[in-house]
């Protein structure tokens, strides 16, 4: 048996999940993990220090799986922006046919992307965000609940809601995202009215995860209560793993701070010390709500068949097994 959706179809995929980018995380082992288990994992591009380091990451990838995968490009407001175009170009250049767009509108990256054959599925957490994306030309459409790891926007809303209000607008295969760890998530989302799920969190606890031992522990012994959402004043709301770092910035934000007083505390490169030394407090990390449902450190093969395996089961046996024919009352 197999679930084969809208997303499955469109995307080329043979299961309904996808890894979605992850700055740090999202590098070859994984993203070839990921693929090789049948689901769709993206190679995050700015984790890449240049654009050329991308082109070295995507044929790493090639070296360990025959199977698809894509490249997440996020696009976000900052004093000196990379060199999008030249990321653009790496990923076309070395015929990648997926792309994961983020942070921001994807329309002036579109023309490029689909004149080269490359399908575009945007990442976004509001409804009139997955609107506008599918009215611009997007192939599908990954909507993020207020549960999620990262960047959640202002609104709120958790996928409960978010997902089958957007579904009722949204034409185009559509994931959802942030919360999802598990099977009984999976057939969650189904029902809700997606065509798949993206996960980061669980796939950063994975054993091909490339981050440090004690961080994917951590996330074992994590609940869903152990987040905080930091920049909340600065509308530029990030949900990151509570620690000491992120603790102080929540109090310098609250208590009237402006970024540049928190700017040292958040520095990526700082970040990315936790995920290569294991040290928690080194600097900000993300994860999110999910965490609560995370209670193991499998491959991501394991992950991926344990979890369509069981959603199948859930479908046919749990669910199906619920619906029973009722005897008319007057006969
Ligand atoms: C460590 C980490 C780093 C992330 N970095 C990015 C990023 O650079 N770009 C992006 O679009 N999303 C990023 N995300 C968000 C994920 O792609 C995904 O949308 C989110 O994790 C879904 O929520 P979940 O963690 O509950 O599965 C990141 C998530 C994590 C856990």
């Amino acid at each position: 048996m197999a679930l084969k959706t809208k997303f499955t179809e469109v995307f080329g995929v043979e299961h309904p999940i996808a890894q979605g980018g992850m700055q740090w995380v999202g590098r070859a082992e994984l993203v070839a993990a990921v693929a090789n288990a049948g689901a769709l994992g993206f190679l995050t591009a700015l984790t890449q220090p240049t654009p050329a380091d991308l082109a070295n990451e995507i044929a790493k990838t090639r070296d360990l799986t025959d199977k698809p995968f894509g490249v997440n490009l996020t696009i976000l407001p900052s004093i000196n922006p990379p060199p999008y175009d030249e990321y653009r170009q790496v990923i076309v250049d070395a015929g990648i046919k997926i792309v994961e767009t983020a942070g921001s509108n994807p329309a002036p990256h579109l023309p490029m992307f689909h004149d080269n054959g490359i399908k575009v599925l945007h990442k976004c957490t509001s409804v009139r965000h997955a609107v506008k994306a599918q009215s611009l030309g997007v192939d599908g459409i990954s909507i993020d609940g207020f549960e999620c790891a990262g960047h959640p926007g202002e609104d709120d809303i958790p996928g409960l809601v978010l997902i089958p209000a957007a579904a009722d607008q949204i034409e185009i295969p559509m994931v959802a995202s942030g919360g999802f760890a598990d099977a009984r998530g999976l057939v969650a989302a189904l029902a809700l009215g997606a065509d798949g799920i993206n996960m980061g969190s669980r796939f950063m606890c994975t054993a091909e995860s490339p981050i440090h031992q004690n961080v994917k522990e951590a996330i074992v012994a994590g609940t869903e209560l152990d987040t905080e959402l930091i920049f909340r004043p600065l509308r530029n709301t990030g949900r990151v793993a509570s620690n000491a770092v992120s603790r102080e910035v929540v109090q310098i934000l609250n208590d009237g701070g402006q970024f540049e007083d928190v700017k040292d505390l958040v520095a990526g490169v700082r970040g990315n010390k936790v995920y290569e030394t294991g040290d928690l407090d080194a600097g900000i990390w993300w994860v999110g709500t999910s965490m609560g449902l995370i209670n193991d450190i499998p491959t991501c093969g394991e992950l991926v068949s344990r979890m369509v395996t069981e959603a199948e089961e859930l479908i046919t046996e749990r669910l199906g097994g619920a619906v029973v024919e009722t005897v008319s009352a007057s006969r």
